[in-house]
This record gives C-alpha cells, sequence and structure tokens, in this order.
C-alpha cells in the first residue's frame, strides 16, 4: 500500500482491513448521522500534532496556528487549548481566532493586502502587524496616529534564493510577500524613528508543503544570521523572531513524510546559539496541524460505463475539496482516496468525479479501489487543511457541507450544513 496512505490511515487510529472509522465512530455511521458529503476533525489527532510539533521544537518556540488553514471554530479552539498562539490574514480570521479564546493583542497579522480598514481595526485590537511593504508600514504608522494608540510592527522578510523543497514557494524572487533583503534596513529604520510603532521583530515565511526539513532549517538560519547582522548595523533588537513553517503532509499519494525530528533539532539549536532574555521565537504551521486530522466524506450517486472505463459520481466535488481535485497543485495527483468499508482494499479501476459541470471536478482518475455501489461512501483523507474554505463552493449552487468534530468517542456538529436556499442569500432580483 502507498505509504502517505497508510500514514494518513495510522494517523486516524485505524487498522488495515477494517472499515474506516474516525475518533472511534465509523465513518459510514457519522454520514447516517449528519448526512453526506461531511467533513469531520479528530480532535484526538489535533491534540497530538499540537503536542508533537512542541516536544520537536523546544520550549523556546511558540507555535502559531495559522487560522487560514482552517478558520474553524472548533479546531481553532482545539489548538488554543493545547497551547497554540495564533496568526490570522483578515479581520474574518480576527473573528474567529478571538471568539475561539486568543487574546487579540497575542495575535500576528499577516498579508499583502491589508486594507486601511483592516489596519485601523488590527491597531484598535493592539495585534502585532506582519509588514508585508514600506507602503504598509506607511498605512500601519497613519492608522496608528489616528487612533493615538502604538502599533506593534514585525516585518516580514523576502530572502533572496529559495527555500528548497517547497511546493509552492513564496519568496525567494520579485514577490507580493515580504520586504526585499536590500530595503529592510530603511523598514526598520522608519518603524524605529515613528513616535506611534514600535519594533516587534522580523517574520519570514518561504513557502508552503516543504518536504525538506534540512531546507527548512538552513532558511531559518539565514533569517537568524540577517538578524543579528541587521541589529549590529541599525542598533535595533529584534524581541521576535518567527521562523515561518510550512511543513508539509502527505496528502496525495507518492507523497514524501517531512521529517519532524529533524527540523525541531536543527531549530532547537539555532535558538540555543542565538537565545537571549525577552526574545521569543515563532514558528508557524496550518496544514501541519490539522490536514491529518480532517476527513472528507462523500456519497456515491451514480455508477456508469463509458467508452471502456468505469466512472463513479459522488455527492461532493471540487467546489468542497478544490484540494483534492489538483486546484492549487503544480501536478495533478490522486488524493488520498479510500472506500470506507476497506480502505485498504484494491480492486478495479475507476475514475472518480463529483457533481459539477466541469471536467476539472474529478478526484481519481483509474483509480484502483474496491468495486463502488450507489450509496457506498468514500473517503479523503489527510483533508483537515485547506478544504471547504479554499473551495468555490458557490459553484453550481450545491448546499455547502455540514462539518463534525469527533472527540471522546462523541460527534457533533461545528459547522452547520447549508441549505439549497443560501444560493439565494444576499441577492436581489
Ligand atoms: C504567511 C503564512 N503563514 C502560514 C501559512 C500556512 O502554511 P501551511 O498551512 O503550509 O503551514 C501560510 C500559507 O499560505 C502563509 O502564507
Amino acid at each position: 500500500m502507498d505509504q502517505a496512505l497508510q500514514d494518513a490511515l495510522r494517523e486516524l487510529g485505524n487498522e488495515t482491513g477494517s472499515p474506516l472509522r474516525i475518533g472511534g465512530i465509523a465513518a459510514r455511521d457519522l454520514v447516517a448521522a449528519h448526512g453526506s458529503p461531511l467533513y469531520v476533525f479528530d480532535a484526538d489527532v489535533l491534540r497530538r500534532r499540537v503536542r508533537e510539533v512542541r516536544a520537536a521544537l523546544g520550549p523556546r518556540v511558540e507555535l502559531l496556528w495559522s487560522v487560514k488553514a482552517n478558520p474553524s471554530l472548533a479546531v481553532t479552539r482545539c489548538l488554543r487549548d493545547e497551547g497554540t498562539g495564533a496568526e490570522i490574514a483578515s479581520l474574518g480570521e480576527l473573528h474567529v481566532a478571538t471568539a475561539a479564546g486568543h487574546p487579540a493583542a497575542e495575535l500576528r497579522f499577516a498579508g499583502p493586502g491589508k486594507t486601511d480598514a483592516e489596519i485601523d481595526a488590527g491597531v484598535a485590537a493592539g495585534l502585532t502587524f506582519h509588514a508585508e511593504s514600506a507602503d504598509e508600514v506607511g498605512a500601519i504608522a497613519a492608522a496608528a496616529d489616528r487612533s493615538g494608540r502604538a502599533a506593534r510592527v514585525a516585518v516580514r522578510i523576502n530572502l533572496p534564493g529559495e527555500l528548497g523543497g517547497s511546493r509552492l514557494r513564496m519568496g525567494g524572487k520579485s514577490s507580493r510577500f515580504g520586504v526585499d533583503e536590500d530595503r529592510v534596513p530603511a523598514v526598520v529604520r522608519t518603524i524605529a524613528g515613528h513616535p506611534s510603532l514600535r519594533l516587534a521583530g522580523l517574520h519570514v515565511y518561504g513557502g508552503t508543503q516543504g518536504f525538506d526539513a534540512a531546507a527548512f532549517v538552513r532558511h531559518a538560519s539565514t533569517v537568524v544570521a540577517r538578524s543579528a547582522a541587521w541589529e549590529h548595523q541599525l542598533g535595533v533588537a529584534f524581541d521576535e523572531l518567527d521562523l515561518g513553517g510550512g511543513f508539509g503532509v502527505a496528502a496525495y499519494a507518492g507523497d514524501p513524510r517531512f521529517d519532524l525530528a529533524a527540523a525541531g533539532h536543527g531549530v532547537q539549536e539555532l535558538v540555543h546559539a542565538n537565545d537571549r532574555p525577552g526574545r521569543r521565537w515563532f514558528v508557524e504551521l496550518g496544514r501541519y496541524l490539522c490536514a491529518p486530522a480532517g476527513v472528507y466524506l462523500a456519497t456515491v450517486v451514480r455508477t456508469k460505463d463509458s467508452g471502456g472505463e468505469r466512472h463513479v459520481v459522488l455527492d461532493g466535488g471540487l467546489h468542497q475539496h478544490a484540494a483534492a481535485a489538483g486546484f492549487g497543485a503544480i501536478l495533478r495527483r490522486p488524493p488520498l482516496l479510500v472506500h470506507t468499508d476497506d480502505p485498504c482494499a484494491i480492486g478495479t479501476t475507476v475514475t472518480v468525479g463529483g457533481p459539477l459541470c466541469t471536467s476539472a471536478d474529478q478526484f481519481a482518475e483509474q483509480a484502483a479501489l474496491p468495486p463502488l455501489a450507489n450509496g457506498d461512501v468514500v473517503a479523503i483523507l489527510a483533508a483537515g487543511a485547506y478544504g471547504l474554505t479554499f473551495s468555490p463552493h458557490s459553484f453550481l449552487s450545491h448546499a455547502t457541507p455540514a462539518e463534525v468534530m469527533v472527540d471522546a468517542g462523541r460527534a457533533r456538529v461545528v459547522r452547520a450544513r447549508g441549505t439549497p436556499s443560501d444560493s439565494l442569500r444576499g441577492q436581489a432580483p
């Protein structure tokens, strides 16, 4: 069996050969009770991921949950209860994070297109900005001046060179994200010299779905070295260093494993060599904390043969789990899709797609799966990140799926299922 699939099943506590269970409850029973399609999150897996990452990174590194990966209130709250901080990228995420119990003043706010209204709200909340440009720093200063309240600002830097091993790089070249290295001194001087701004430190985020732990550590080491050089050159102190994250999760057949122990070891050495009283170290993670905890369940609606191939049509698809259909990926590869009655079995080849009127709505082409009949339930594993909210769920106006969290053997709805009449919401004739 594919290693990534095996790992994803093991993560959910599933033994080979038995019907899929999530948090101890049969996937079929979850669909019977809560409908289909359905997202399910296992709280135990979320907590375990946080514990494993914190143990690997050591006690000096604070872990920030990247809310964008899954802005579910229940997921965010579960992670917070386990000790994560949070970083946000919109006012909507500010609402989620504070509703989940994060003090606003402890949040970090990244993103290259913060509007003046968002900046005003961020200043009022007392959070720390991860500023992406000199222009944005000017806007934060103006907002702080207007409100009479000082604003904390860390500079997101765009380092030359690549973060190796990342599937989607977000730095190392001309970019909307972060301040180019040669411009950092001027931006830092502006912050340090402005009476309404407080220089917090530096932030970097090189890319997502990184599978090369050594490359992450090298990248983080470069940030730390630059930080020391700039402190010396500019006579400032960077009390916060956010080393980024982007640790990869195997979500497609053939994906490798991220070596958390190696990343943790490297970060601990780096921190140890560069620590000082009052300094705060951060790593920010989305996918790595929540992807393995989530499963997307969908039901077979129709089967047919065409052109010598077997096709299975589900009640869910690209509009609800776009990433599994290849959206955002450079190379389209099959997700970890299984028959819930027998997740380890392989049988006939079948093409699995959703109900949308586009050929893009396809999860697997000629995948080896046990025979699927109408009413059978399939599962996409490692689906806890960049799921529903990463997907164009208004396309074709299907009702959005419910989300359920399983904890201590009980399932509860944490996002209500939509209704077909949601398609009219906010519209005027
Ligand atoms: C600034 C920033 N931080 C954190 C993340 C979360 O990345 P991941 O879910 O890969 O951990 C992203 C994702 O795009 C990001 O842009």
